[in-house]
């Protein structure tokens, strides 16, 4: 496997999926009961961006100066500023396990589990780093593995309540869209009131539409597609949008998207090609 996420760090995906992650969280913790927050595809959880970046540049890069008013965009951005300070990095770039992390309460507790080495090494290092500039931490478990496969061990939680954030590189595009497809059946199969939210790329819309509606066919519960795209949503630039599939969201979630969601796209883009939607596939 060639990809590091180190790469695109700070895009305006990783904008997209993080703003939505902690509104997921926030929507999570309006109950005192812990939960389960469990990551299949974790990464190395701190990136440093200050070398120049574009992908960077084009993401959080364009929150920097009037960002938009939405609550889950500026707690998203407080957040960052907070473990920018606790962590004394100026230009770190949180991944999803710190932030996710950096959201829990005592009573929540967090399974991260990533492929690859070098990657489970970095998180390791990032999490004792944060541990120490923040102790106490939610109770983590990191784990070396086959995220998919791992899934069907930590479902159903005992605490009968989850937050499943299944985030694949798509390294073999047509590959992962059918490996979430199944793993979000296996998920709600074993889990079946928990929240799984899948991250998907928008690279040509057949493909998109496609997977969308082969999701919409094979899981039977309520399902919120939220999407936002900075070119148009067929041509050929590597990567066009970035889309989530959200699985039993949490209620009042879609009304707040539909309002966040296109401030966040008018601060990361003024492009006519640009757009966002925030719908329920299935309800
Ligand atoms: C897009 S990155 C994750 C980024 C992270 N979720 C974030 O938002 O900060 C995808 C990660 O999945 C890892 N990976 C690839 N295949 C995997 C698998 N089958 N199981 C677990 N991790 C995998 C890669 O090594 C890479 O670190």
């Amino acid at each position: 496997m060639k990809y590091r996420h180190s790469f695109h760090a700070g895009n305006f995906a990783d904008v997209h999926k993080h703003v939505t992650l902690l509104a997921l969280i926030s929507a999570l913790q309006r109950k005192d009961k812990g939960f389960l927050y469990l990551e299949t595809h974790a990464g190395r959880g701190a990136y440093d961006i200050s070398t120049p970046n574009a992908d960077a540049a084009g993401g959080i890069g364009r929150l920097g100066g009037a960002p938009p008013a939405a609550a889950e965009i500026a707690a998203y951005l407080a957040l960052l500023g907070r473990l920018r300070a606790q962590l004394k990095q100026r230009h770190l770039y949180p991944g999803s396990p710190l932030l996710a992390l950096a959201s829990l309460r005592p009573q929540d507790r967090a399974v991260l589990v990533e492929l690859q080495g070098s990657e489970v090494n970095a998180l390791k290092h990032a999490l004792a780093d944060y541990a120490q500039a923040h102790a106490p931490a939610p109770a983590t478990q990191v784990e070396r593995g086959d995220g998919y496969a791992r899934l069907r061990a930590w479902l159903p939680p005992p605490e009968r309540r989850g937050l499943t954030f299944i985030d694949p590189p798509y390294e073999q595009t047509g590959e992962d869209f059918t490996a979430v497809t199944q793993a979000l059946a296996e998920g709600l199969r074993r889990f079946p009131t928990g929240i799984m939210a899948a991250w998907y790329p928008i690279k040509d819309e057949r493909t998109t539409n496609a997977w969308l509606q082969a999701c919409r066919r094979a899981l039977t519960v309520p399902l919120l597609v939220s999407e936002l795209w900075l070119f148009p949503r067929d041509s050929r630039v590597a990567l066009n949008g970035s889309g989530l599939l959200i699985a039993n969201p949490p209620h009042p979630i879609l009304g707040h998207m539909q309002l966040w969601l296109p401030q966040l796209q008018a601060a990361l883009s003024g492009a006519p090609a640009a757009g966002s939607r925030a719908l329920m596939l299935a309800d």
